[in-house]
């Protein structure tokens, strides 16, 4: 069984026990780890270095991954108060709660720009990279999991090298990875993807065999968060969408199997792909971060021919139909590094579609994706300005209020910017759909709260346009002390309601 997981003799001779592997850890090192949304994340090496903090071991890191990552990571380790600093997404609550308190530092970051960072030194030494495996080639090749995340700059750039080869992973995973590696610059040439099924890499990452200092043997499943069942809301917006995108194939503006898709986390988006199975489009292609449950129904049903990320992300379901289906999966499928999955320069040449979730989103289109009454970090931008920034177009979608209606999700002014108004295209909430293109900020703001407000906020949204209207700059009126007022009420009654 493990011949056919390390494949180089020699390297047997790093096997070890997870305990043993985490005293290679030394309090204020930096420490990238594989895992993506989840997905193919280290377990058994962090469990053990966060005993080690529990006996009384001082140790503090920063942390750096792909994305959000299971409890065995972040939660073991933020409950222990062994992550002292982390980048660059997290979804975790323990490391959320801890993120707000202000006792772990964060930086959210955009995804594209993790793996250059780790390359171009800017977080200094990665003292040690722990990446979950599926095998180890004759080479030293570390064959990845169900994402591959930041692990092949990890890799790269580590010192030291842990890696975790995890038995429940199918091996038919083989061959699903892409691995490619750009020069830095100046030598950076242009990726060679001109289409979602090029493959330009390998599929392993290379790895030096003499900096393996351990290999630990696991068959953890991965954790993964369960997606909210499709809400009426859920299809409605679904509806809109997949109308906007029927009208810009007949404009002549997207040919008949549309561009390629991409589409964010959580349910919404996963919802608005399950949209597209009952639509006439065929022969899709995606271009995505995640590949979440709706891509299998959109495989099964033969309308998606490749579908390109980073990452599975699917539910418990969904991964149990992976693992059992992965030959089949693996024919449509590729996962590549998230520099290559979230890269702007293709994002741009394949004309990608991009759909997102605002947390809120303001009358003039600037979005808020990350910061609760702009303040508290809910998850991170992700990769959502990787997208939005370079897609061919660009879609925001959002429920039109949150909190049982006590919020409304179109403000006058988002109290967090992460999408400006030159980034954003389109709008959908359960209300309608608002296609900004062309439109000056007045005139934007008026078809927002009119096609995407909720009725019980569109007069007072409405009341707030006019007044700024009257304000002595008319390009993109605000009444300064009143921008935020939606916001203060509902700090301050519980709702953005006027009682
Ligand atoms: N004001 C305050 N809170 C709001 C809100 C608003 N306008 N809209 C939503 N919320 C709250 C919800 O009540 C919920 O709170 P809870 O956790 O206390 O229940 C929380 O925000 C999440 O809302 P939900 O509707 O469950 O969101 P979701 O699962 O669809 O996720 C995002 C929405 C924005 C948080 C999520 O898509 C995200 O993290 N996006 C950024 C990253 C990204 O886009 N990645 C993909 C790129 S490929």
């Amino acid at each position: 069984m493990l011949e056919k997981r390390i494949r180089r003799a020699d390297l047997k001779d790093k096997i070890m026990s997870a305990e043993d592997a985490a005293m290679l850890f030394e309090d204020g090192m930096t420490v990238a780890t594989s895992g993506f949304t989840p997905a193919g994340y280290p377990k058994e090496v962090p469990l053990a270095l966060a005993k080690r903090a529990e006996r009384g071991d001082k140790i503090g890191i920063t942390l750096i991954t792909g994305a959000s990552v299971g409890d065995e990571l972040d939660g073991v380790l933020t409950r222990a108060g062994v992550i002292k600093r982390r980048f660059p997404y997290q979804t975790h609550s323990d490391l959320r709660d801890s993120i707000n308190k202000g006792n772990i530092y964060y930086q959210d970051m955009h995804l594209s720009h993790v793996p250059q960072y780790i390359d171009y030194g800017f977080f200094g030494e990665i003292h040690i990279a722990v990446v979950e495996a599926l095998a180890i080639t004759e080479e030293g090749g570390i064959i990845p999991t169900t994402s591959v995340g930041i692990s092949p700059h990890a890799i790269k750039n580590a010192k030291k090298v842990i890696v975790e080869i995890n038995t429940s992973q199918p091996m038919e995973l083989e061959g699903v990875h892409d691995i490619y590696i750009p020069n830095k610059p100046p030598n950076r040439e242009p990726i060679p993807i001109i289409h979602p099924a090029d493959r330009i890499g390998t599929s392993y990452i290379p790895c030096d065999p003499d900096k393996i200092k351990a290999i630990v043997i696991t068959d953890k499943k991965d954790k993964v968060r369960p997606l909210g069942s499709i809400d009426e809301d859920s299809k409605k917006i679904s509806g809109y969408i997949i109308e906007f995108l029927e009208h810009e194939v007949k404009m002549n503006r997207m040919p008949k199997n549309l561009l390629p898709l991409q589409s964010g986390v959580g349910s919404v988006a996963n919802a608005v792909l399950g949209g597209i199975v009952d639509s006439k489009f065929e022969n899709l292609t995606c271009y995505t971060e995640v590949i979440q449950d709706a891509m299998f129904d959109l495989i099964d049903e033969g309308k998606v021919t490749v579908a390109s990320g980073t990452s599975f992300s699917p539910s418990e379901e969904g991964l149990k139909r992976l693992i059992k289906n992965m030959k089949h999966y693996a024919k449509h499928c590729i996962l590549r590094p998230m520099e290559i999955s979230n890269n702007p320069e293709v994002t741009r040449r394949l004309g990608v579609i991009a759909m997102n979730t605002a947390i809120e989103v303001d009358i003039y289109g600037h979005v808020n994706s990350t910061n609760i009454m702009g303040s508290k970090m809910m998850n991170g931008i992700g990769g959502s300005g990787d997208f939005t920034r370079n897609a061919y177009i660009s879609i925001f979608t959002t429920v039109s209020t949150a909190k049982n209606g006590d919020i409304s999700s179109i403000v006058p002014m988002v109290s967090h910017v992460d999408h400006t108004e030159h980034d954003v295209e389109v709008i959908v909430t359960e209300q309608g759909i608002a296609d900004l293109r062309g439109l000056s900020p007045r005139e934007r703001a008026k078809k927002i709260i009119k096609n995407c407000a909720h009725p019980d906020y569109q007069h007072v949204l409405m009341d707030y346009l006019k007044r700024a209207e009257k304000e002595k700059f008319k390009y993109q009126p605000h009444v300064l002390e009143e921008a935020l007022s939606f916001h203060d009420r509902f700090l301050k009654t519980g709702s953005m309601k006027i009682k």
